[in-house]
């Protein structure tokens, strides 16, 4: 693919990464944030990132921080939003981003969950609107998911998966722009059943979490619970749905004992303590623990 003009709307945790994967990959990037020590940030965090990582420094210097939105925008041929994850503060952004950018650029929000839809509703020109929804960090996580409303065109989709498979991410298509889409429905359908687990007593949250990762956690990297049904067979498989659908969590809205935890002021490692206590040594070593799984799986791929 030729190069693209890249704008990234919020300097934040992922916009800051999703700058950095584009600019590594040849494109050259615009990027705002309205956060004065966000935007002035921006470049020297990357470029932590691109050392730690063995990257070219160089890279860097394809990223150009924009104090104007309608600056960062007005050029690019791709403009992707990562600011707060508010609704009303994304709809006026696009409105903001439709009136300074070409006609011809596509729109992507990299929202965790709300309805593309909801998002871009408000637009003239819908049909080149959709989201990309990356992971954290996007420099070390490989799949993008891209979302098309109900009006966004076949050659939106297209050019916007062809993009991101040339910087080297996965990216896939969902084809209907349903909330938390596909990847956060999977992930927040264990979460649910794993604070369900821990509410009615029948292991503490560390056994949870133990059970997971020394487990099927083990192979989630490299077998997807669909395929693992056909390695069992699809009918073990029912088999088991028959005796366990009936007896896990199937509540529609948040379990109780989460609601009791935030109310509690237990907001996890930022207060020191959440499902569990976290010390200052806890957290770090957790984080470090992620880090150097993901460096090592994204070695692996190379
Ligand atoms: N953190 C994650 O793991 C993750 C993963 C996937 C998607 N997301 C989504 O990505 C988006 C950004 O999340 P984040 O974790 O980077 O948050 P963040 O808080 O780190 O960054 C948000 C940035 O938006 C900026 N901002 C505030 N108002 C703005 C405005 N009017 N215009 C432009 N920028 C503005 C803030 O200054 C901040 O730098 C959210 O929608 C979030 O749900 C987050």
């Amino acid at each position: 693919m030729t190069k693209a003009r890249i704008a990234v709307v919020g300097a934040g945790l992922m916009g800051h990464g999703i700058a950095q994967v584009f600019a590594l990959a040849g494109h050259e990037v615009a990027i705002h944030d309205p956060v004065h020590a966000s935007l002035t940030s921006v470049k020297t965090r990357i470029v932590a990132n691109l050392r730690d990582l063995g990257d070219d420094i160089a890279a860097v210097e394809r990223v150009t921080p924009r104090a104007s939105l309608a600056d960062a925008v007005r050029e690019a041929d791709f403009v992707v939003e990562a600011a707060l994850e508010d609704l009303p503060l994304k709809q006026k952004l696009f409105g903001e981003i439709e009136a300074a950018a070409r006609p011809d650029a596509i729109l992507a929000s990299n929202t965790s969950v709300i309805p593309i839809t909801a998002i871009m509703q408000n637009l003239r020109e819908r049909t080149r609107a959709l989201g990309t929804h990356w992971w954290n960090p996007p420099y070390l996580v490989p799949l993008v998911e891209v979302i098309g409303t109900e009006w966004t065109s076949a050659a939106a989709i297209d050019f916007t998966m062809t993009l991101h498979q040339a910087v080297e991410k996965t990216p896939v298509h969902v084809k209907k722009d349903v909330p938390g889409f596909v990847g956060n429905r999977l992930q927040h359908a264990l979460w649910r059943e794993a604070i369900s687990l821990v509410e009615h007593g029948i292991c503490d949250a560390e056994t949870v979490d133990t059970v997971i990762k020394a487990s099927f956690g083990r192979r989630l990297a490299v077998l997807g619970p669909l395929e693992n049904a056909d390695l069992v067979g699809t009918d073990l498989t029912l088999a088991i749905h028959k005796t366990v659908l009936p007896a896990i969590e199937s509540s529609s809205t948040p379990s109780p004992y989460l609601e009791q935890l935030v109310a509690a002021n237990k907001l996890g490692m930022k207060t020191g303590a959440g499902f569990r206590a976290w010390s200052t040594e806890q957290q770090a070593a957790l984080r470090m623990r992620v880090l150097n799984h993901l460096k090592q799986a994204r070695q692996n791929d190379a």
